[in-house]
């Protein structure tokens, strides 16, 4: 594949063809960041889940690599993340060649068909390779099923001393330890009444962040679906403490990762070096709702840029904050300054930032078949509307507007991320986020404002 085909996002991750939903085993080792996903390497929508696999060394410019993990007799392979175990705590590498680790859900297909309940385990596979070639542990599964149908998507981290497991069970979150990846000890359960549970809990992820003043907190992210708060699928967070069994929460009502419709299933990177500093995040950019069905055949899905969370003060409390990771900076070629009330775009690949001067703003983006897209501030909300913005027939639920509260947050600046697919808007630096599809039938040529200062935009270079 050219990797230019109608819709071919030019600067977002997607594999070369068929199938991908969530991001997996993200794991920083040696000068690359690894990038697995759940894939259907047979078809263009769901099917049995393999592990496709692609490494970056600057979270922008992605190298395909095989398949890294296929099904085997204890199922299909779900989702799951993967750890440098710098200490060969699990005997599979040596301290001086140490093992990356993947540890995921497998998927029993026909124990589901049989009607058993225990069709979900555990399992882990290894790579001595730098992640090039992988190999599953042979005493799999490492952790049976309780006889619970959803039992999956451990998210490891090693965290004061010990390896943590963070696990979607059903409508909760059940955290193990171990000190070997291999053996693994229920701790506790997370699952606090408030929470959403429109939805079965999936793809949890555990992190420390800092608050501005300094003060560690943990994050704990649930995806859910159905629930989120435009329909479909969605990330719930809570901010609180973990003492290496409980996780509590300081919070007390519901936050939303990002309000757009399409941003889900995302976790972090594990190992990224503290001299980083950063907690980086990628996520499907899609829905349950339509992505099997969204207007692309050669491949199907692609992954929201990367971008690095941070806590910031929202009232009396904090929230976490996404924003575009810096390397996307490389992708600037030309930049066009923008002021009044139109402009015309000279490029299908953009990046639009404005300081925000009024009360409310609405910005337009049109193209020549009189398509538009539709962002404005008005009150207390932020809204997307992709109602016109180009094909959106396949599914009723695609044209729902999109609306977020705005909270404590006073909008400051404005950042816009297009590509041929999907629009990634971020107030003040990631405070609010709102991802979304699109599919215009041809670039958004003219730009229509209100209520903003100058801008600026920026055109874009394709990573392929
Ligand atoms: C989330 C999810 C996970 C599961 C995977 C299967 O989108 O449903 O819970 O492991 O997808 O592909």
């Amino acid at each position: 594949s050219e990797f230019n085909e109608p819709f071919r996002p030019q600067y977002h991750f997607t594999p070369p063809s068929n199938w991908m939903n969530d991001p997996n085993g993200m794991v920083y080792w040696e000068g690359e960041y690894h990038l697995f996903y759940q894939y259907h390497p047979d078809g263009n929508t769901w099917g049995p889940m393999h592990w496709g696999h692609a490494i970056s060394e600057d979270l922008v410019h992605w190298e395909h690599q095989p398949i890294a993990l296929f099904p085997d007799e204890h199922g299909t392979i779900f989702s799951g993340s993967a750890v440098a175990d710098v200490d060969n705590t699990s005997g599979l590498g040596t301290t001086e060649n140490p093992p990356l680790v993947a540890i995921f859900t497998y998927h029993d297909a026909e124990g589901e068909k049989a009607g058993r309940d225990d069709f979900q385990t555990q399992g882990i596979a290894f790579s001595t390779d730098k992640g090039r070639t992988w190999s599953k542990y042979e005493g799999n599964p490492v952790l049976e099923s309780p006889g619970i149908k959803d039992f999956r998507d451990p998210k490891v981290a090693w965290i004061d001393g010990q390896w943590i497991m963070s696990l979607a069970v059903k409508d909760r979150i059940s955290f193990y330890s171990s000190d070997n990846l291999i053996d693994w000890k229920h701790e506790s359960d997370f699952a606090p009444d408030w929470a959403a549970y429109g939805g079965v809990w999936e793809c949890p992820d555990l992190f420390p962040l800092k608050t501005p003043e300094g003060e560690e907190k943990w994050i704990l992210f649930v995806s859910i679906n159905p629930g989120g708060p435009q329909g479909g699928s969605a990330t719930q967070y809570f901010i609180g403490d973990f003492d290496g069994k409980n996780f509590t929460t300081e919070t007390t009502e519901v936050k939303w990762l990002d309000w757009g419709a399409d941003n889900y299933a995302g976790v972090t990177w594990s190992n990224v070096p503290e001299s980083d500093g950063r907690r980086l995040f990628i996520g499907w950019m899609s829905n349950w709702q339509y992505a099997q069905e969204v207007p692309t055949e050669v491949w199907r899905s692609a992954m929201t840029i990367p971008r690095s969370l941070d806590l910031f003060r929202d009232g009396e409390g904090y929230s976490v904050a996404s924003k575009p990771v810096k390397e996307l900076g490389k992708l600037r070629s030309e930049t066009q300054s923008i002021s009044g009330q139109e402009a015309s775009l000279n490029h299908e690949l953009v990046e639009l930032e404005f300081a925000v001067t009024d009360e409310d703003f609405r910005i337009e983006f049109q193209n020549e078949e009189n398509e538009r897209l539709i962002l404005e501030k008005t009150g207390e909300f932020v809204v997307l509307d992709r109602g016109l913005s180009g094909i959106t027939s396949f599914n009723a639920d695609f044209t729902n507007t999109q609306t977020a509260p705005l909270g404590n947050i006073q909008v400051k600046n404005l950042r816009v991320f297009l590509d041929r697919s999907s629009v990634e808007v971020f107030i003040n630096d990631g405070e609010l986020a709102l991802t979304a599809l699109i599919f215009p039938n041809s670039p958004y040529s003219k730009i229509q404002m209100q209520g903003l200062g100058s801008g600026k935009a920026h055109y874009l270079k394709s990573i392929w």
